[in-house]
């Protein structure tokens, strides 16, 4: 499969269950000065997670230009370290807005993986947030993951630096929920595809879809302290790297080995050749 064609199949999947299908955003947000550039697909629907803003749905999906060079979500320093890092990449997200909630966000990207995309699951890890003296563990989205068919071992808890997003230093937030692919030869190879390599070094493992449970809104307060506040309603916000998934459809180390990068990185070396 093409770059494109992931693209579409992601957001013909998602129409398909009811989603409203949503243009990219521009790069500069619109209307928020607590970001400069778009860092998440989420980001044109803080409003609406926030309760301010209404619309005729409420589910979405989108494919998302992102840059993420600086803030919250700064990948700048990892390009060139990394296979997966570029600071700009296209973010595909399925949204509800007070709808589903984590039962469902978990049912759609495990069919999506396992059965659309035909992904070997023994090649995927889980994490969940394993809670801290703020938020509870999330011991529902271990449930629902275990409830659609990935192995107990395979879930693996988190503390808040990698299992818990929020787009700024305020803003809608939540627990999330990471599926981690195991990027080396053998799925067999009790070594390499082990859970220490999930968020460790390296690119043996690679973070492609981020679910987010967004439950609060963190605000900065008049004494210079963060407070979280329940959002009106429980909500979804997920995001899958585009060119990461594309990789692992391809079979390529890189993200910069697949189609969706290659054809410019060829085109510009050609120049400097003319
Ligand atoms: N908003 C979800 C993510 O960026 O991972």
């Amino acid at each position: 499969m093409t770059g494109n064609e992931i693209r579409e199949k992601f957001l013909e999947y998602f129409e398909r269950h009811d989603h409203r299908r949503v243009h990219s955003s521009p790069l500069l947000p619109a209307n928020d000065p607590t970001l400069l550039f778009t860092n998440a697909g989420m980001n044109q629907f803080k409003d609406v997670f926030l309760g301010d803003e209404k619309r005729d749905y409420k589910r979405a999906v989108s494919s998302q230009k992102c840059i993420r060079a600086g803030g919250k979500h700064n990948d700048l320093d990892e390009v060139g370290k990394t296979a997966r890092h570029h600071t700009f990449f296209e973010m595909l997200g399925n949204f509800s807005f007070g709808d589903y909630f984590k039962k469902e966000a978990i049912t759609y990207a495990w069919d999506f993986l396992v059965n659309e995309l035909k992904i070997d699951e023994t090649r995927l890890w889980f994490s969940v947030f394993e809670g801290d003296d703020e938020v509870g563990p999330d011991d529902e989205a271990r449930s629902f993951w275990e409830a659609v068919g990935a192995k107990p071992d395979r879930i693996l808890g988190y503390g808040r630096k990698d299992n818990f997003w929020q787009m700024g230093d305020t803003g809608p937030c939540g627990p999330c929920s990471e599926i981690h692919y195991y990027m080396g030869e053998n799925p067999e190879d009790p070594v390499k595809n082990h859970p220490k390599w999930v968020n460790g070094e390296g690119d043996t493992m690679m973070e492609i879809w981020n679910l987010v449970f967004m439950q609060y809104n963190r605000t900065l307060e008049p004494d210079d302290t963060f407070k979280l506040t329940p959002l009106p309603a429980p909500s979804v916000d997920t995001g899958m790297g585009l060119e990461r998934i594309t990789a692992v459809m391809q079979h390529v180390k890189t993200n910069y080995d697949t189609d969706l990068i290659k054809p410019i990185v060829e085109f510009a070396a050609s120049l400097g050749t003319r």
